[in-house]
């Protein structure tokens, strides 16, 4: 495997697409606007200097990363000749059901469909599709450059095949993949997000401020972020949608989001994109 098509350019798309490029995949960057496109490059630049700054790579391994790199707003032309699509648009069911749907007829049938949700059911996105045993969550962390785990989902008609060569695929990239089944918010979200929220619960109750309760869990329990710091980091409405998912999903009160979630969201408070969450990153 050695041509990529990845689907959005946004905060995921562009590590997901600077990994792949910096292992030496040639990557087809599609997102529907040019100046994502734009943004999602730059992004990927600020970042290879950065990774230069601290003499991980060179200035060559820099240039030869961007150049692996093409990007395209239309998916027909972004996807011709890959082996392999990862889709990281947006967390929103009927999107990616549409554009599975839309890469099911233009890929040719041999094309493994990957999708990064980091909640919808790998099983129902590839239902849309003709070809479900060829369709696979490859659920990458944030900053994907970084983060070591790769979250291998497979859904209910995913085969062996396609699981193992999406595992060494990711081995490749210098990550760890680890399978898992598909249910809801799969194992990292199904044990972080029950963490986040109660730490929400923790401020709504009263019983201790933003800093003091991260502070306890980064000193305490060795947590680079404190999980308020990390859900404003994550995005506060994708904290929501994925308690939403295991709260329908399993029909058990443990995951009703907090009302100091659901009310920061609807208040248009979503963490470090919108410049203001628990802390204010203004
Ligand atoms: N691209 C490339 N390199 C980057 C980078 C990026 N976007 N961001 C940080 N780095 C590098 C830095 O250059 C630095 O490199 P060295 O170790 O070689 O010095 C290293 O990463 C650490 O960065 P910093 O020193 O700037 O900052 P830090 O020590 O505070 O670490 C962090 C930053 C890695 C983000 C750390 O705070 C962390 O691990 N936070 C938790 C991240 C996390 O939990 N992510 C998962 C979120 S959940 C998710 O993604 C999935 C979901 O479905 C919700």
């Amino acid at each position: 495997m050695k041509n990529v098509a990845v689907i959005g350019a946004g905060t995921m798309g562009n590590g997901i697409a600077h990994t792949f490029a910096q292992f030496g995949y040639k990557v087809s960057l599609i997102d529907v606007a040019q100046a994502s496109l734009d943004k999602g490059i730059a992004t990927i630049t600020k970042n290879l200097d950065r990774q230069v700054a601290k003499e991980a790579i060179t200035e060559a391994d820099k240039a030869a990363t961007l150049a692996n790199i093409t990007t395209f707003t239309s998916m027909e032309e972004g996807v011709k000749g890959v082996e392999l699509v990862v889709e990281a648009a947006t967390e929103n069911v009927d999107l990616k059901l549409n554009i599975f749907k839309q890469l099911d007829t233009l890929t040719a049938e041999n094309v493994i469909l990957a999708s990064n949700t980091s909640s919808i059911s790998i099983t129902k996105i590839a239902s849309v599709t003709n070809r479900p045993e060829k369709v696979i969550g490859m659920h990458f962390m944030n900053p994907v450059p970084v983060m070591k785990l790769v979250e291998i989902i497979r859904g209910y008609s995913t085969t062996d095949e396609v699981t193992n060569l999406i595992m060494e695929t990711s081995k490749k990239l210098n990550k760890v993949p680890v399978e898992v089944n598909d249910y809801p918010g799969f194992v990292a979200n199904r044990i972080l997000m029950p963490m986040i929220n109660e730490a929400i619960y923790t401020l709504y109750e009263g019983v201790a401020g933003v800093e003091e309760i991260d502070t306890v869990m980064k000193l305490g329990m060795a947590h680079p972020m404190g999980p308020l710091q990390l859900a404003d980091f994550i995005g506060l409405d994708v904290c929501l949608a994925i308690l939403e998912v295991l709260h329908t999903g399993f029909g058990n009160p443990k995951y009703a989001p907090c009302p100091l979630l659901v009310n920061m969201v609807t208040a248009g408070k979503k963490g470090i994109k919108t410049g203001e969450g628990f802390y204010s990153w203004n």
